[in-house]
């Protein structure tokens, strides 16, 4: 018999609203406990509790991590559906109360990208909740590797912008980043100037480590590792059930000593369009979820919630365990939809 199966998979008459209400009580995947497979270096039987998100070993940073982390945008954008076809940000207060229940979850990693409210909005959640001390805190200044003597000062511009916007004294991970649209004039190959700016800020104390990453096409994470693997802590690049290039990726990071950050678990979203999420594919996000977690090179994999709903389904992926029937019908179906809105993860991190 089948025991993952009749546990953990969503049936294809399982509603949305059964779906949730499982997840809520830990039902559905309440007895995986037990049975949980060794996913990470930290993940074990005993880190594992329905209700817990689990963690792991960020790399050479030795911090210990979540294995799933607040993706900035989930502030960022009008995602949180308010009728026909309309849309608005999480509110101040939706994001205190997200962030006190994920916190409350194990999750303590919390990702920003350019927007300001991807710092200003989780920066005063922490506040209110008086729990800055429990967030791991990550910034990543876009396009600072032109390899100009200019990126220097525009790395110390940023991070205390940053520091203003999250109300701290201090942010626990700098990830040089680009950006898609100039992917092909951004230079990582001259960190350079980025790297001395990374190791003042470190002197004076107001980053801790630093990474880099992103938009980066899998050749340039080979010539990065080669190259600065020394100069860094962490890289972060695209995952998911449709673009596993990573996969041969992520273990020539973890053999330089860096810690893994996965992004785009669900490509933005558009892996689960024209999916019946009320009704048949009821769980998709969690399970696609899941699919990144069961890779025990990934340290970390942000994702972007916009509602507490989305929350505590993606969150739940922590103690889900996937069948092989259901890991191969997520793959193969993701392999037959193409995913035209995302070129760079199309072009470079698809196995063609
Ligand atoms: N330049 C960079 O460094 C960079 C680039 C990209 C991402 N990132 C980081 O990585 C994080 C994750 O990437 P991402 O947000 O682009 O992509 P993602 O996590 O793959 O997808 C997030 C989108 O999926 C949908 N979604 C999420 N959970 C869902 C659920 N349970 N049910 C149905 N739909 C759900 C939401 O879209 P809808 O609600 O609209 O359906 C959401 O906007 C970002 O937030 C950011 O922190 C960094």
């Amino acid at each position: 018999m089948d025991t993952h199966r009749s546990r953990n998979d969503a049936p294809d008459d399982l509603t949305r609203r059964r779906f949730l209400g499982e997840i809520g009580r830990g039902a559905v995947v309440g007895s995986v406990a037990a049975s949980i497979i060794d996913r990470g270096q930290t993940a074990s039987a005993a880190d594992a509790q329905p209700g817990r998100v689990k963690h792991r070993i960020l790399g050479k940073t030795g911090l210990k991590v979540s294995e799933i982390g607040f993706g900035g945008h989930s502030w960022a954008y009008s995602k949180v559906p308010v009728g026909e076809k309309r849309y608005r940000r999480v509110t101040l207060e939706e994001a205190v109360e997200m962030i006190a229940e994920g916190l409350d979850m194990g999750v303590n990693y919390f990702d920003s990208c350019t927007p300001l409210l991807e710092c200003s909005v989780p920066g005063e959640a922490l506040k209110r909740l008086k729990k800055r001390d429990q967030a791991i805190i990550c910034v990543r200044p876009s396009h600072k590797m032109k390899g100009v003597p200019n990126d220097k000062k525009e790395v110390f511009d940023w991070t205390e912008a940053r520091l203003k916007l999250w109300q701290t004294d201090h942010i626990d991970l700098l990830l040089l980043s680009n950006e898609q649209h100039v992917t092909d004039k951004s230079g990582y190959w001259d960190m350079s100037y980025s790297i001395e700016a990374c190791a003042k800020l470190k002197k004076e104390g107001k980053i801790r480590f630093t990474g880099f990453g992103s938009h980066f096409t899998p050749e340039w994470f080979y010539e990065a590792f080669a190259k600065f693997a020394k100069d860094f802590d962490v890289c972060s690049m695209p995952y998911n059930v449709r673009h596993r290039v990573a996969e041969d990726v992520m273990p020539k990071a973890k053999q330089a000593g860096l810690g893994v950050v996965t992004i785009k678990p669900l490509a933005r979203g558009s892996l689960l369009a024209k999916r019946n999420l009320q009704g048949k594919d009821a769980g998709l996000a969690r399970d696609m979820i899941a699919f990144v977690l069961e890779n025990k090179h990934v340290d970390v994999c942000l994702c972007g919630v916009h509602t507490r709903e989305q929350m505590r389904e993606n969150f739940s992926a922590s103690w889900t365990t996937l069948s092989p029937e259901r890991r191969t019908a997520l793959t193969q179906r993701a392999a037959q939809l193409p995913c035209n809105e995302y070129p760079w993860l199309e072009q470079g991190w698809r196995y063609v």
